[in-house]
């Protein structure tokens, strides 16, 4: 596997910074992107303005975008920030966004989506619908961009990299206990995963811990 080129957005986040930490243990060239003005450590990107994305992005394989609430509550950005990335990205000649997706959109064995499950907790449908909004956002686009959303399992959090994932399509991915987990490292693996060999061109899949 070649080294590629990887803009990270939203690279201090549990997310962000665990999908870092992967890229560069494979041996990736990694750019962090950070929010304009926080003083990370950083390439600073507006997300929602695409010469800002468009000049960050320019020589880099892909770009994942691991948006979401971070310090300032802003969990509007993964919807707003969807088609100015990849009007930035078309912009760079940048061919791939990989997106850090959520699992509100998933179907769970009911039939219906996990956010409109009796469990999903009020909340968090704010963000969740940010993130259903821009899925869609995604699946109407049709310009250069090769993009791919990945949706965790219904709990995402720091745990172990285990490196034993299993991979589904639009359907909530739940173990023989019925528990749907993927730790956050493991999410990384599929992720970047993803990006060496990619499987899911425009597309959404999701990952669980096995
Ligand atoms: N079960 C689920 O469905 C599930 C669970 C967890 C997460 N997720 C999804 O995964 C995504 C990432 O989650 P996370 O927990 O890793 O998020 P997080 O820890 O809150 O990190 C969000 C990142 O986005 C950055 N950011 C936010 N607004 C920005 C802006 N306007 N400009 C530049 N950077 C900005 C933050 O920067 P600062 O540090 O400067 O604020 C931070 O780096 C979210 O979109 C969420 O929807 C889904």
């Amino acid at each position: 596997m070649y080294a590629m080129k990887i803009l990270v957005l939203g690279s201090t986040g549990m997310l962000g910074s665990r999908i870092v930490s992967e890229l560069e243990h494979r041996g990736h060239q990694v750019a962090r992107g950070v929010r304009p003005g926080s003083g990370s450590p950083g390439t600073e990107v507006d997300p929602r303005a695409p010469a800002s994305v468009a000049a960050a992005a320019a020589g880099h394989d892909a770009v994942v975008n691991a948006l979401g609430r971070g310090t300032h509550g802003d969990v509007r950005v993964v919807a707003e920030a969807a088609v100015p990335l990849l009007t930035g990205l078309a912009a760079a000649g940048c061919p791939r966004l990989l997106v850090v997706g959520g699992a509100g959109s998933l179907v769970d064995r009911d039939g219906r989506r996990v956010i409109d499950g009796p469990e999903f907790p009020d909340e968090w449908k704010p963000a969740s619908q940010a993130q259903i909004d821009a899925l869609d956002a995604y699946r109407g686009y049709d310009g250069p961009v090769e993009w791919t959303y990945l949706s965790p399992s219904d709990v995402i959090e720091p745990g172990r990299r285990t490196g034993r994932v299993e991979l589904g399509g639009d359907r909530l991915l739940r173990g023989e206990d019925g528990t749907s987990y993927v730790s956050a490292e493991d999410y990384a693996v599929a992720l970047v995963d993803e990006l060496e060999n990619p499987a899911h061109p425009r597309r959404r899949f999701t990952v669980r811990s096995r």
